[in-house]
């Protein structure tokens, strides 16, 4: 799904990602952690074609990047995260921005016709919100927004699905309903490849089963889940001691005072 060798970004004279070799397999849905800064959105932004990497080679979804129409490859990929929440006109119906994930644009410039409308239909049914039909964004909860923009980058059946940091400022239950949309969606077939950013061990349900940590940059562990988050392993990525506890399939990670 994605093949990234030895790629490195540099931007204003500021090595923002370096020597990453990174690969997805088919059926693998993976977890990007790592501090703020640490270079998650970069990553994905070049995996999404919308940055270019200083060096290195990209291959996603079986194109090389170089020799592909990064427009078409974009339309293989759904992507979720907060430059695209900044653009959204808060003014338009929910209905609307979904059906502007068709066209890959923000508002609506394309004529469209009954089987779009359909699609719309479709995709709001998917993740349990054709209540919100006609309601302004605005006028939705930021948990509904997020799934909103879920529906968006759903619509076109992307192959890949990057969300980045969807349950930012989400109420916990806002924070499960997203989850077990997502989880409801990766159950089915021909479900999309996710990778999700988030923050928070708790969002780390079983359906990840694997896990990414970046550093300043730099890839600092991969592989599976369960491999990756250990106390060990997650205390000397945060460079403080922390301790990983499992409470059910979920995970908990939090500060151990005692060692300072
Ligand atoms: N175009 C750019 N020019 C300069 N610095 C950038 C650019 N894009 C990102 N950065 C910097 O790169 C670092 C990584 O950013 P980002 O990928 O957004 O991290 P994360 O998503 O992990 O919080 C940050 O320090 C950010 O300020
Ligand atoms: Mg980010």
């Amino acid at each position: 799904m994605i093949n990234l060798a030895d790629v490195s970004m540099v931007r204003d004279s500021k090595q923002i990602l370096s020597d990453i070799n990174w690969q997805v397999k088919p059926g693998q849905h993976w977890v990007l952690m790592g501090l703020n800064g640490s270079g998650k959105s970069s990553l994905l932004n070049i995996i999404s074609g919308q940055q270019w990497p200083t060096s290195g080679t990209v291959e996603v979804l079986g194109e090389r990047f170089g020799s592909t129409k990064i427009p078409n490859l974009r339309k293989r990929i759904g992507w979720v995260g907060s430059v695209l929440n900044a653009k959204i006109n808060q003014f338009d119906t929910t209905d609307r921005i979904i059906l502007s994930g068709i066209f890959n644009s923000i508002g609506i410039y394309q004529e469209y016709g009954q089987s779009e409308l359909d699609q719309v239909d479709e995709v709001m049914n998917r993740l349990n919100i054709t209540h919100l039909k006609g309601r302004k964004y605005l006028t939705c909860s930021q948990g509904q927004q997020q799934l909103v923009l879920i529906a968006r980058s759903l619509i076109s059946n992307p192959e890949l699905l990057i969300l980045d940091e969807p349950c930012n400022g989400l109420d916990i239950f806002a924070t499960e309903q997203i989850l077990d949309q997502v989880a409801d969606l990766i159950s089915q077939e021909n479900a999309p490849t996710v990778l999700y950013v988030t923050h928070q061990a708790s969002e780390i349900t079983p359906m990840f089963d694997h896990t990414l940590l970046l550093k300043d940059g730099l890839i600092f562990d991969q592989g599976e889940t369960s491999q990756v988050l250990t106390t060990e392993n997650l205390s000397l990525f945060y460079d403080h001691s922390v301790n990983v506890d499992k409470h059910g399939n979920r995970y908990l990670v939090y500060l151990d005072h005692s060692k300072g």
